[in-house]
């Protein structure tokens, strides 16, 4: 297709730099805050979204002083932010960073960070607005934001404001998330509370809703009508890296699903809000996940599968299974792939199967959509091998790649009529060009300007809850026999694609 500069549209909003603001930021020392927050922060910096009057505060548990938390970084922005750093406006960053050590149960922590804002607001003239950050581990959440609140730090008065950012996961299933809302609800308002989920940062997830909505001719065919069937496949090529205790309590379905794939599919399957108003959005997202059909003990055995990753190869490479993983039990029954069919219960969507696939050590990196439309109907191609009518598909890819394509029929030059498959394709990188970014820059951002629309409300996060909890409570009655179940470096296990051969399907999967 032909490259030429798009035609670039912006909100008045996407304009908008974020006022003053001191960052507080829990769990400075740890992974997140190097790999992700500080050059997503550095990067806003760059493109002059970062107010002037800005400030931040890494608090952590190991003992540093300010300067020391400043070299780390230092060193660490090097490795994660490219070798092409500012060097002015780093330092003009780096001036800003503090570092308060505490335990994230300790009151007398608290005081001691309320005396260190009160100077760092001061001095950086942030008018006393705050975001904090809670990077921490889950189950910190609610000691922290409880502690916040005792010490008096969050307590917003006339146009000053004080936000909380939590990471996920929000909870382990229903019953702890809503108690984990009721517990934050006693120390915040709702709309003081950010719960973050970071691929709804990520720029092709927020162009699915201006693809569906910005354009005449997708929505009149967005439905059961049309489209036959839905796929989302979020594919990773590493395994479980340092995070065996992590994962070993969470497993791929907590990891992934309630929060990263639900979101997908609330946002492919969303009815168009009334404004892109943070509400209207949120509103409409929510009702699609309550029509998600819960699944009965018998839906589970058929429509749920589990898989743990063996030994296998990966790009080449030898590499060993979850079991013989770093700080993971030598008989796990950890999932680290999970396959399941949804459906949808409305009128846009019943009986439209909704296939998710997620998983560990797979043969590629890669996060993509199929739309499959209804193929069409054979009687003119009534010579054509079967399975050269392919259905057309759209396939919206979310990365590496970010792009979408679509897939139809056209003849075959010759004097038969013979149909083949070509693809139309858009690259981003192609149209836009590739832009510096980790993917929190715009969830940081809209955190700064009060704007909640990329966030999971309440109870959009107990709605997740409700497809998956009845799927975790039977595997946990029934563990599973035969981990592990597939070999590194493959599509996993052998029942995912039964999923869909029963319904006459495969999965498409992309190599590159
Ligand atoms: C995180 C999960 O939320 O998302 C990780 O905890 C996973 O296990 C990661 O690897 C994937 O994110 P991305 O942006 O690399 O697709």
């Amino acid at each position: 297709m032909q490259s030429v500069p798009g035609h670039i549209l912006q909100t008045s909003e996407a304009l908008q730099s974020a006022g003053p603001c001191t960052m507080v930021l829990f769990g400075a020392s740890g992974d997140l805050t190097k790999r992700k927050l500080i050059p997503s922060l550095y990067n806003l910096a760059v493109s002059h979204y970062l107010s002037h009057e800005f400030a931040v505060i890494g608090f952590a548990r190991p003992a540093m002083t300010h300067q020391e938390f400043r070299d780390k970084m230092d060193q660490e922005i090097k490795v994660h932010a490219g070798t092409n750093v500012d060097p002015a406006i780093w330092s003009w960053f780096l001036e800003r960073l503090y570092y308060q050590p505490g335990e994230f149960s300790d009151p007398a922590a608290y005081q001691a960070l309320k005396t260190l804002l009160a100077e760092v607001e001061e001095r950086h003239k942030t008018l006393g607005n705050r975001l904090f950050y809670l990077a921490t581990l889950p189950s910190f959440f609610a000691p922290v934001i409880e502690q916040l609140g005792a010490a008096g730090l969050v307590e917003e008065q006339g146009e000053v404001w004080r936000r909380v950012i939590i990471e996920k996961p929000f909870g382990r299933d229903l019953a702890s998330a809503r108690t984990l809302n009721r517990d934050i609800s006693k120390v915040l308002a709702e709309r003081q509370i950010f719960r973050i989920d970071h691929y709804l940062g990520k720029e092709t997830v927020q162009n699915l809703l201006a693809f569906r909505f910005g354009n005449g001719i997708f929505e009149p065919i967005w439905n059961r009508r049309y489209i036959e069937h839905v796929e989302i496949t979020v594919a990773e090529e590493l395994g479980v890296e340092q995070r065996g205790p992590y994962y070993e309590e969470a497993g791929a379905m907590r990891d992934m699903v309630p929060n990263h794939i639900l979101q997908l599919i609330a946002l492919t399957a969303m009815e168009p809000p009334t404004s892109f108003d943070a509400d209207a959005v949120r509103d409409e997202k929510h009702k699609v996940l309550k029509a998600i059909t819960p699944m009965s003990p018998e839906d589970v055995l058929r429509r749920a599968v589990r898989g743990q990753y063996g030994d296998g190869m990966v790009q080449g490479t030898l590499v060993r299974g979850y079991r013989a993983e770093d700080r993971v039990a030598k008989a796990s029954n950890i999932e680290t792939f999970v396959a399941m069919k949804l459906f949808i219960d409305n009128w846009r969507w019943a009986d439209v199967p909704f296939y998710l696939r997620t998983g560990k050590r797979m043969p590629v990196r890669n996060t993509h959509i199929v739309i499959q439309f209804r193929r069409a109907p054979f009687v003119l191609f009534r010579d054509t091998q079967v399975e050269h009518l392919m259905p057309n598909q759209l396939v919206l890819h979310i990365q590496p790649e970010e792009g979408i394509s679509l897939q139809f029929a056209a003849k075959v030059p010759g004097p038969v009529m013979r149909l083949g498959t070509v693809d139309m394709n858009f690259e981003y990188q192609e149209y836009f060009g590739k832009q510096p970014s980790t993917g929190y820059e715009r969830l940081l951002h809209d955190c700064m300007i009060g704007d909640q629309t990329l966030f999971q409300r309440a109870d959009m996060v107990e709605a997740g809850w409700c497809v998956v909890n009845p799927v975790l409570d039977l595997w946990k009655a029934l563990p599973p026999r035969n981990f592990p179940n597939y070999a590194s470096g493959t599509w996993g296990p052998k029942e995912a694609d039964e999923l869909l051969e029963r319904d006459g399907r495969r999965w498409r999967n992309f190599e590159k």
